[in-house]
Parts: C-alpha cells; structure tokens; sequence
C-alpha cells in the first residue's frame, strides 16, 4: 500500500474509495480556482465523479499503471498527487497535482511533488518525468522549476479546460539528474 510520511504532519497515502468524500468536499471548496486549470473539475458534480476516478486509479495502480495519492496535512485531506499514466516502454510518467487554497504557500507541494518523484524512479525504476502546465500557471509551474527540472517546451493549444485551450509548459527531469 503506497503510504509516505514526510514529516511536519504530511503524508501521501494511495486514494482509497472512503476518501470519494472528502475529495468532492475540498474539490466544491476550492472550485473556483481548481476549474481555472484543471479539465475534470467541471465534470465533478457529486462525491460520485471522485468515486470512480479512485476505483479506476486503484485498479491501474495494481497493474502499475498509474498512482492516485491524497496528501494529508496533520490528518486532513489538502490535495492530490499522482502520476498520470506508468509508460514502462518508454520508462516515463508524468506528474499532476492540486491543493486546497488553505494549504497553499507553505511549501507543501513541492515536498509532496520530490517524495512523488523519488519514489516514482525508485519504485518503477524510471527515466524520465514530466510536469506539464499552462504558462500563465505561475505558482504550478514554480513547483517543477524549485525541484530543478528543466523547462523543455511548449505543446501549444493542447489541453481543453474551462472554455479554452491551454498551452503546457512541458517540464522534464531525467534519473541522472535528480538530486532527490
Ligand atoms: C499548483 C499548486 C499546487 C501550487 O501550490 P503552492 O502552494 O504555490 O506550492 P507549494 O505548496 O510548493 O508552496 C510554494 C509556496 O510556498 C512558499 N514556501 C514556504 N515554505 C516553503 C518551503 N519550505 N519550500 C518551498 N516553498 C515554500 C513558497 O515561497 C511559495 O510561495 P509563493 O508562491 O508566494 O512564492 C496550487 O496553486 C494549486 O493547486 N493550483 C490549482 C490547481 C493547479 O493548477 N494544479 C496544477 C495543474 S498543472
């Protein structure tokens, strides 16, 4: 059971369905800025949509496939993390993320995100990893550039979100670079 305690009260542990709840709570509390960058947060009407989102990640997680974590902060649900989709031909991932307001400015994503990154590359022995995210997503993109990934490009128009399309930043870090 993937299940990380990083101190100071954080921890990722792998989304179990009694958490559908608590993800629908903080997704109708934080909605407004959630929907501004992230596809999925328009279609989540009831604590259903996270339901099935979970029950699919925890299947694609026992085939190794794919990671859907909470991060916890003294107990308390205050966003998620994942690793999108385990591409083992090509031995990369991509990561994607989201906090609460409350939680924000501390600092806690980019711990979550090196824990991510580390344990993705030890774990599915990895050797590449990728965050993508909207240029005018400057506290997102902060997150990748802190942990010294290399911003690598622009994917022009490549995501529908919210009534238009975003451009994505892609952000790529390689094993041999990482200092974890
Ligand atoms: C993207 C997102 C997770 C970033 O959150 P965040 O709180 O800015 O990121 P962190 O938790 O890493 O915190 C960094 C902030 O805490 C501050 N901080 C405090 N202590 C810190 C520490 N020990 N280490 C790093 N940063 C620290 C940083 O200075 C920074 O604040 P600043 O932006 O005012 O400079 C958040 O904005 C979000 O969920 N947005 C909506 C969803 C979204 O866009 N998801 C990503 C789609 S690609």
């Amino acid at each position: 059971m993937f299940h990380l305690v990083l101190g100071g009260g954080l921890e990722l542990r792998l989304l179990e369905e009694r958490h559908a709840e608590e993800v629908f709570r903080a997704t109708e509390r934080n909605r407004e800025q959630l929907r501004e960058w992230l596809p999925w947060v328009d279609r989540t009407y009831s604590p259903e949509e996270p339901r099935q989102f979970i029950l699919k990640s925890l299947e694609q997680h026992a085939n190794r496939e794919a990671l859907a974590a909470g991060i916890f902060a003294d107990g308390e649900l205050a966003g998620t993390i994942g690793l999108h989709k385990l591409d083992m031909l090509n031995h990369g991932t991509s990561i994607g993320y989201w906090l609460g307001g409350a939680y924000q400015g501390r600092g806690i994503m980019t711990r979550a995100c090196r824990a991510m990154v580390s344990h993705a590359f030890a774990e599915y022995a990895l050797h590449r990893i990728e965050i993508r995210c909207a240029p005018g997503n400057v506290k997102s993109c902060a997150v990748p550039k802190r942990l010294g990934f290399v911003r690598e490009g622009t994917a022009r128009e490549a995501e529908w979100v919210n009534d238009r399309y975003l451009d994505l930043v892609i952000w790529g870090m390689l094993v041999q670079d990482w200092k974890g």
